[in-house]
This record gives structure tokens, sequence and C-alpha cells, in this order.
């Protein structure tokens, strides 16, 4: 029998790189995409596949039971891989509700679902749950999150995405719902909305505008390409131990002052400025509150286990990025047309 799979959250920046390479690495599936088409949910992130023949788009909200139930009954999904959230730690410092009402309830609608339709029939099910590694906390200047690290979460974002993680492992084992999570550090690349640093410098370095940088810049995060994001949630999928979490991550540290320098480096080569001309937009802003101080993931688990790792090194993953961005003003005038304006002048007005 074919293989059904219900991808959520498939228009946003991951979840449309997952539904690329689910549709190339499980020929013999169908591919349902809800997506409450948020913000940051965009149709243009899959127009390539749009046409395939095994890949259904449905426009609707996870924490609509009704909905959820109705799709796990016509399609008979074997698979759920979940990426459906408010996803920016800046937003949810503004509306917490509207993180804990997608992330939580959503969540927990799921997973309700799923153990409904699937009963006590669990073989060859799973439920895929995307977390991050934000819900480990918050870093001294040593040491790295593995899979047994303490949750700590400490915005709202990391706090609602902990609170989900529970809620998938409690339906594991108190249901035996056939679950598996991974949490993984920052992503960049292709189609990520350009409230993240990474396309948001990308974009004011372009346009000669001020890069804002939080606090002093110190804060460290790990950087992983979302193409080999996509890669590590197909391999924890197909092979990851029910029950189990994985990290991924792309051993790959930078304070963020550094990584906006590298970028200015390489954009000023792809925009033909003298070297030193980007930097100079470099602008000091006012800090985050509850600013953690650096994230780093010990990815060594799925690497020994499952046998994933990134494919590219930080400067060649950089490197396709940017081009992206440059080839693609079109797919950026579009998400920052609008509703983007308010929300960019509201974020960094009194920084
Ligand atoms: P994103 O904000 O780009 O996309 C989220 C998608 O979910 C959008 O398409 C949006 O329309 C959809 N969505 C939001 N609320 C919904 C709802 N109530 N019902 C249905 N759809 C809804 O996020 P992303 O960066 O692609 O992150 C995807 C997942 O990966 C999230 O669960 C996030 O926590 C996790 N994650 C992200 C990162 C990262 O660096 N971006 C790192 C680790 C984990
Ligand atoms: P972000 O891309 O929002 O991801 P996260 O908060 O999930 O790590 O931010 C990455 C880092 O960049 C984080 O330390 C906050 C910082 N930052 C800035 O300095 N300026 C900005 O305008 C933004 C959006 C983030």
């Amino acid at each position: 029998m074919a293989h059904s799979i219900l991808i959520t959250g498939g228009a946003g920046f991951i979840g449309s790189h997952v539904v690329r390479r689910f549709l190339d690495a499980f020929p013999d599936a169908h591919i349902v995409n809800l997506d409450a088409l948020t913000y940051a949910g965009n149709l243009e992130n899959l127009r390539d596949i749009e046409d395939n023949p095994r890949y259904t788009f449905v426009k609707g909200d996870i924490t609509d039971a009704e909905l959820v139930d109705r799709l796990f009954g016509e399609h008979g999904f074997d698979g759920v891989v979940h990426l459906a959230a408010e996803s920016h730690v800046d937003r949810s410092i503004a509306d917490p509700l509207a993180f804990v009402h997608t992330n939580v309830i959503g969540t927990v609608v799921l997973l309700h679902a799923a153990k409904k339709h699937w009963g006590e029939q669990t073989d060859g099910k799973r439920f895929y749950h995307v977390s991050t590694d934000e819900v480990y906390g918050t870093l001294g200047a040593e040491g790295l999150f593995t899979e047994d690290t303490p949750y700590d979460p400490r915005s709202p974002y990391s706090a609602s995405k902990a609170s989900s993680d529970h809620f998938v492992r409690a339906w594991y084992h108190t249901y035996g719902l056939p679950v598996v999570l991974s949490n993984c550090s920052n992503n960049y690349g292709s189609f990520q909305f350009p409230e993240k640093l990474l396309p948001l410098a990308i974009r004011n370095i372009r346009d000669g505008k001020p890069i804002p940088i939080y606090g002093d810049g110190k804060y460290t995060r790990d950087w992983l390409w979302v193409v080999d994001h996509a890669r590590a949630i197909e391999v924890v999928y197909r092979d990851g131990v029910l029950g189990e979490t994985y990290n991924i991550g792309g051993f790959n540290e930078w304070q963020n002052i550094d990584l906006i320098h590298l970028l200015c480096k390489v954009m000023d080569r792809k925009l033909n400025r003298p070297e030193g001309e980007s930097a100079k937009l470099i602008t000091f802003v006012k800090d985050r509150p509850g600013h953690d101080k650096r994230y780093a993931i010990d990815a060594g688990k799925i690497a020994d286990k499952l046998g994933w790792k990134p494919s590219v090194t930080f400067e060649q993953g950089l490197e396709k990025t940017v081009d992206w961005y440059l080839a693609n003003e079109t797919w950026l005038e579009h998400v920052t047309s609008g509703a983007y304006k308010q929300y960019y002048e509201k974020q960094y007005a009194d920084r």
C-alpha cells in the first residue's frame, strides 16, 4: 500500500525543504502539507513541486481538531512530520499566547488524532516532532547540549516548544504512540523569512540599511544549512529509534558579530563593493530581553547511530544562501511587502 505522510508547516522555511526532500526520498509516498499560511507560510516556497501528483496542499490550522481528524480519516496517514509552529523568539516576546496556541495546543491536537486513528495498529506508523535546541536553555563559554541535557527554556518560544516536546513524550509513554523527536540548532538557507538574523542582514546589506546587532553581538549560535537539516529529518524519520530524541547541529558555532562580519565580506564581493563597505552598516541596538548567551549542539548521536553529517562547510552554505537571496529578489519583495513593514518598524523602532 502507498505510504501517506502528513507534513505540517510545509509552506514555511524548513517545511518547504522537507516536503521537497520527502517527495524525492519516498517515491511511493503521497505527501499532504497542512499549513495555515500565517505570515511565515508562503506557497511560493513550493512552486517547483506543487503540480506533483503525489502532493496535496491543505490550507488549515493544526489547532482545528475537526479538520485534523477528517484529514486522518480521508488520507489514512501512516506518518506525521510535524513542523508547523510559531517560530520567532522576538514575536514570542510580543505575543506569547499565539505560541502557546499553535505550538502546544496544535501539537496535542495532532497527537490526539494520531492516537485515535492508529489505535493499537502502530506497525509502520511514525509521529515525528521537529523541535529546537532552544529547549535546553543557554550555555556558558564551555559545553554542548546533548540529548540528556535537562530542559531549561527561557523565552516564550522555547517554553512552548519544550512543552510540546513533553506532550509528545507523554503520548509515547502513556499511549504507546510511535514517536521520534529531533532538536536542531539555527538553520539558514533559501526561503527563510527575513525576520531571522541572516536573511534580514542580507536584505539590509543589499539595500544599504543598518544591520541591527542586539547587545554586544557576542551571542553564540550553531548554524546548519537547511538542506542538511531536511536530510537529517529524512534519516531520523526512516531509521530513528521510537521514543528517542536526536540532536542535530552543524558543528559550527559563531558569535553573531563574527558571523555578520563574514557575511559582509561575502556581500562586498558579490555586490562588487570595496572590502569593508558593508561592515559600515553594522549597528549595535538594544538587546533582546532574556537573550540566551550560547547554544551549541553535540550532534554525535545522529552521526554515530544514523550516519548523518552536514554536507557543506559554513562558507559553502553561506555562499549558496547569499546567491539565492540575490537571485530571488521577487520572492524577497513579496514576503516583505505589507505586514512585514509594520513588523519591522515596531520591532526596531525603539532599539
Ligand atoms: P517558519 O515560521 O518558517 O514556518 C512555520 C510554518 O508553520 C509556516 O508555513 C506557517 O504558516 C505554519 N503555521 C504556523 N502556525 C500554524 C498553524 N496554527 N497551523 C498550521 N500551520 C501553521 O518556521 P521554520 O523556521 O520553518 O521552523 C519549522 C519548525 O522547525 C518549527 O517547529 C521550529 O520550532 C523548528 N525549528 C526551527 C529552527 C530554525 O532555525 N528555523 C531550528 C530548529 C527547529
Ligand atoms: P534569530 O535569527 O532570531 O534566531 P534565534 O533567536 O532563534 O537564535 O537570531 C539569531 C541571533 O541573532 C540571536 O542571538 C539574536 C540575534 N539577532 C540580532 O542580533 N539582530 C537581529 O535583528 C535579529 C533578528 C537577531
